[in-house]
C-alpha cells in the first residue's frame, strides 16, 4: 500500500430558480401534453432562470451552499472550475465572475465545456490537478441556462431543458492508496467529434456571430447515450475492480429517464439505488450530476463512506465515468 493524495468531497450544494414551468404550461404555448413528455422522457417540470438571473448568479448560490456544508471559508479555495455551455458573456470565463462575488484569492479559475459531460470532466480535472499538487481545496460548479439557447418554437427539444446549478467542494487528503480511500478512485473521460452536429448550436462567435439554437437528434443522442455511458461506467468500476451492481449509488446524467433506466439495467444496478431527479429540473446539462447529490445528500440518503458511480455524455458527443467513495 503506497499512500496517495486523494480527492475528497467535503461538501456539496445546489441552487434551482425559483420560476417553475410545468409540462402543461407549456402545452399551453407549443403542441405537446404532459402525457407526451412525462411518457417519453419522465420530465414534470423544469425551472427558468429569471431574466438578469446568469449563469453565474446560480452558480454563486450553489457554491455558497457547498462551501457551508464543508465549512470551509471561500477564502480558503485554491482552484475554481465551472462546467457550462451557457457562459454569461464569451469572456471572460464564468469562472471569474464566480471568483469575484465570492471573493476567492487569486488562483487557477476556468470555464470547462463538454456540454452534458461537463461535470464529469471538471472532476476529473480537479482530481488530477489535487493529486499532482497543484491545489488543496478545489470548488467545481456545474451551473447552466439552457433556457437562453432553446429555439421554444421545437418541440422536439424546448420540453427538455431547465435551468441549474450544482457544486462540490474537493479536498486534498494523503489516504492508503487503497479503494477504501474516500474520494475520487477512477475516472475516465472520452470525445468523439464525428458526432459534433448529432446535438449542437447552430450559432457562436466564430460561426455566425450570434448566440444560435440548439439542435438535436434525438434518437441518435438516445442511441449513443446508453452505449457509452454503460461502456465508461463499466470501465472506472473495472479499474477499481468492482461491479458496477456493488455501487451504492449510481448517479448519472438526468437527460431522460428511458436512457436512465437502460443504463442502470445494462449495469445491472436496481432501482433503488439509481438516482433520478429529472422529473423536477429537466435535464440541466452540466448542473444535473451535482443537483442530483445534492438531493441525495439533503434526503439524507448519500452517506459518507457509500460509492457513487457518476456517468454522463453530452453534445460532441463528449462522455465520462468516475468512481468516488462519498
Ligand atoms: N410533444 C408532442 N409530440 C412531440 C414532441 C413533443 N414535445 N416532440 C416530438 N414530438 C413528436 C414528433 O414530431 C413525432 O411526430 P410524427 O411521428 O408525427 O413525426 C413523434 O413525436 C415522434 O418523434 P420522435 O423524435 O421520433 O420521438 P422519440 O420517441 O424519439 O422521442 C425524444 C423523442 C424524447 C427526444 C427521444 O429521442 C430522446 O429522449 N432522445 C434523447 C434526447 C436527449 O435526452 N437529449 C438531451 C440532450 S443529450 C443528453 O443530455 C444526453
Amino acid at each position: 500500500m503506497t499512500p496517495r493524495l486523494r480527492a475528497r468531497v467535503a461538501g456539496v450544494g445546489a441552487c434551482l430558480p425559483a420560476r417553475v414551468v410545468t409540462n402543461d404550461e407549456l402545452a399551453e404555448r407549443i403542441d405537446t401534453s404532459d402525457a407526451w413528455i412525462r411518457e417519453r422522457t419522465g420530465i414534470r417540470e423544469r425551472r427558468i432562470a429569471a431574466p438578469g438571473e446568469t449563469t453565474s448568479a446560480l452558480a454563486v448560490a450553489a457554491a455558497r451552499r457547498a462551501l457551508a456544508r464543508a465549512a470551509l471559508s471561500p477564502a480558503a479555495i485554491d482552484l475554481l472550475l465551472v462546467a457550462t455551455s451557457t457562459p454569461d458573456h464569451t469572456f471572460p470565463a464564468t469562472a471569474t465572475a464566480v471568483q469575484r462575488e465570492l471573493g476567492i484569492p487569486p488562483s487557477p479559475a476556468f470555464d470547462l465545456q463538454a456540454v452534458c459531460a461537463g461535470f464529469v470532466y471538471a472532476l476529473t480535472v480537479a482530481d488530477s490537478l489535487i493529486r499532482t499538487g497543484h491545489a488543496r481545496r478545489a470548488l467545481v460548479i456545474g451551473a447552466e441556462t439552457f433556457s437562453r439557447l432553446l429555439d421554444w418554437e421545437d418541440r422536439g427539444t424546448c420540453v427538455l431543458f431547465g435551468d441549474g446549478a450544482g457544486a462540490l467542494v474537493l479536498v486534498a487528503e494523503e489516504q492508503t492508496g487503497t479503494v477504501l480511500d474516500r474520494g475520487i478512485l477512477a475516472a475516465r473521460i472520452l470525445a468523439d467529434g464525428r458526432h459534433y452536429h448529432q446535438l449542437y448550436v447552430d450559432g457562436g462567435p466564430s460561426s455566425t456571430g450570434t448566440v444560435g439554437r440548439l439542435r438535436m437528434n434525438g434518437r441518435e443522442v438516445f442511441r449513443h447515450a446508453v452505449t457509452a455511458m454503460t461502456e465508461s461506467a463499466r470501465e472506472v468500476c473495472r479499474r477499481i475492480g468492482l461491479p458496477p451492481s456493488e455501487m451504492d449509488w449510481f448517479v448519472p446524467h438526468q437527460a431522460n429517464v428511458r436512457i436512465i433506466d437502460a443504463v442502470a439495467k445494462r449495469l445491472e444496478i436496481p432501482a433503488e439505488r439509481v438516482a433520478v431527479t429529472v422529473d423536477r429540473h429537466a435535464n440541466t446539462s452540466a448542473a444535473s450530476i451535482p443537483l442530483a447529490l445534492d438531493r441525495l445528500v439533503t434526503e439524507g440518503r448519500l452517506e459518507p463512506g457509500q460509492l457513487v458511480l457518476v456517468s454522463g455524455i453530452g453534445g460532441g458527443f463528449a462522455w465520462g465515468s468516475l468512481v468516488l467513495r462519498w
